[in-house]
């Protein structure tokens, strides 16, 4: 099996889950993907994985090449992508193990590339960020899974690699916003400017620096909570991609009508 509608990219800690994998290099125009992706079948249905970080976690998120792994992707049929991915909660109602479906992403990183479209008038939509569609199927997961998903939240992504100061995390908390992450951007606006249905998992790790008087955030929580959450978030994976709708009646397919690309998608 070589090519998938539907795609995984997989987070710190969540490797391919796949049954019958081939690992497939792919080259694209902006380099090379984080990993082989790994083509595989779930549930009778082919699906693509993509270690975000590489499967040994090299690539940390202000290093990670998000437009060889979409162009990557979508050369191998995609249309569909889940992301899962660990986040911080500037919000004390939001404990480290819960599952957002966050609505909005506010960007703060720099130095990023964050478009395919460096000539000509190429201007996505981006008022709604994520697949309303495939939102949808990760909220009717959780219910049948018996997984509480906490529907909406904005994430706002920072650059990295160091977790936010405390003024920083009472910032964006007094913004009312909810998450805060380090990969959630370019990675979701580069699948809309591919035309792809994108919707992020959220697994909250850790409470962000200033959301309780006491500790910051240390790396080694992060993977621990996100170690014990992994297989509820595997199966909650496993269960959206099984309730994905097979044919796409969002406005991702739209994404680009009426407008002149300068470059051919894959
Ligand atoms: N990923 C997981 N926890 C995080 C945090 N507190 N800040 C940024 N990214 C994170």
């Amino acid at each position: 099996m070589t090519r998938a509608e539907i795609s995984v990219i997989g987070g710190t800690g969540l490797y391919s889950f796949l049954e019958d994998a081939t690992d497939i290099q792919v080259t694209t125009p902006y380099g090379e993907p984080s990993d082989p992706i790994a083509v595989g079948s779930l549930d009778g249905r082919p699906v693509a994985f993509l270690a975000r970080h590489g499967r040994d976690h090299r690539f940390p998120a202000h290093r990670v090449n998000y437009r060889a792994n979409l162009w990557a992707l979508r050369s191998l049929g995609v249309r569909q992508v889940i992301a899962p991915a660990a986040v911080g909660s500037l919000r004390p109602e939001l404990g480290p193990g819960t599952f957002v479906l966050p609505d909005q992403l506010v960007d703060r990183t720099s130095g990023r590339a964050t478009t395919f479209y460096d000539e000509g008038a190429v201007h996505v939509s981006f008022a709604d960020p994520y697949c309303p569609a495939a939102r949808t199927s990760v909220l009717k997961a959780g219910t049948e899974l018996g997984v509480g998903v906490v529907d909406g939240g904005t994430m706002v992504v920072v650059p990295g690699p160091r977790f936010s100061t405390r003024a920083e995390s009472r910032f964006f908390a007094g913004q009312g916003w909810s998450l805060v992450n380090m990969t959630g951007h370019p990675e979701a606006v580069l699948a809309r400017e591919l035309a792809l249905c994108y919707v992020s998992i959220a697994l909250v790790t850790d409470h962000d620096a200033g959301v309780d008087g006491g500790t910051s955030v240390a790396q080694a929580d992060v993977f621990e909570v996100f170690a014990r959450s992994v297989d509820t978030l595997r199966e909650l994976v496993r269960l959206t991609v099984a309730a994905l709708p097979s044919t796409r009646e969002c406005a991702c397919p739209t994404a680009l009508d009426g407008m002149t690309l300068p470059l051919t998608l894959p």
